[in-house]
């Protein structure tokens, strides 16, 4: 690991978008990834308040480059849910002018549903890298939960969105989702890590905000399922 990586998990409800009682039940987390010395970071799902997401940052200094999207749901990049308006990643663009980095999957989904324009974005496929100072972050495809789902790898972190929970992983049941592909995601990609790499997902749900791949392989199900047909048939297909 570097000595150089800045890296600030925040809970929405929490330690931003105070006093919002949706946002404190949706409990999802925001990633500032970054380079401790060119004070450069991006900003994982940055949802919810962006204000406070900025306001933090220049707490630590540290400068927004971009913005990057595990998924285009709502609650990770802003849009209407349910009615209830989330603010996002075009409230961000208003504030800052950084580039939204989203799957090529779905990509003109996000416009659609944050209202950016092509300009905005940044298409990316698995195996696309993003570098912030001396950092590194893989961009690695996980469909399943949306077609353009994405987690990202950065010095032996995963940060893996709505893709595998602590002792969980994403529906598979929403318009969009993939139950195959899930199943491929998991366990062709995530749990084919090295097992030291510490999972960082997008949303609390457990009783701890952090884990590894080594210990969810041991304890998930979701990564333990020896067959696509038995997944299937787990997830009610
Ligand atoms: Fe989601």
């Amino acid at each position: 690991m570097t000595d150089r990586i800045y890296f600030r998990q925040l809970l929405a409800g929490r330690d931003f978008a105070l006093a919002n009682p949706v946002a404190e039940q949706m409990a999802n987390f925001v990633y500032l990834i970054g380079d401790l010395q060119t004070r450069e970071c991006v900003m994982v799902d940055p949802a919810w308040d962006v204000s406070s997401l900025l306001d933090l940052a220049a707490l630590d200094q540290m400068k927004p480059i971009g913005a990057l999207v595990t998924h285009y749901h709502p609650d990770h990049v802003g849009g209407s849910l349910f009615g209830y308006n989330i603010a996002g990643v075009a409230n961000l663009m208003e504030r800052v002018p950084v580039k939204v980095h989203v799957n090529k999957e779905e990509a003109d989904g996000l416009k659609v549903i944050t209202g950016l324009s092509e300009n905005d974005l940044v298409r990316h496929e698995s195996g696309d890298s993003l570098e912030i100072g001396s950092l590194k972050i893989t961009f690695i495809h996980t469909p399943g939960h949306t077609p353009g789902s994405q987690c990202f790898l950065v010095d032996q972190r995963l940060v893996s969105g709505d893709t595998l929970f602590i002792n969980g992983c994403g529906r598979v049941d929403l318009p969009g989702s993939d139950p195959v592909q899930m199943y491929e995601s998991l366990t062709g990609k995530l749990a084919k890590l090295p097992d030291d790499v510490a999972l960082y997902p997008g949303h609390n749900y457990a009783d701890r905000p952090a884990s590894t791949i080594g210990q969810e392989k041991q304890s998930n199900y979701c990564l333990r399922v020896p067959t696509l047909d038995k997944w299937l048939s787990l997830m009610g297909r």
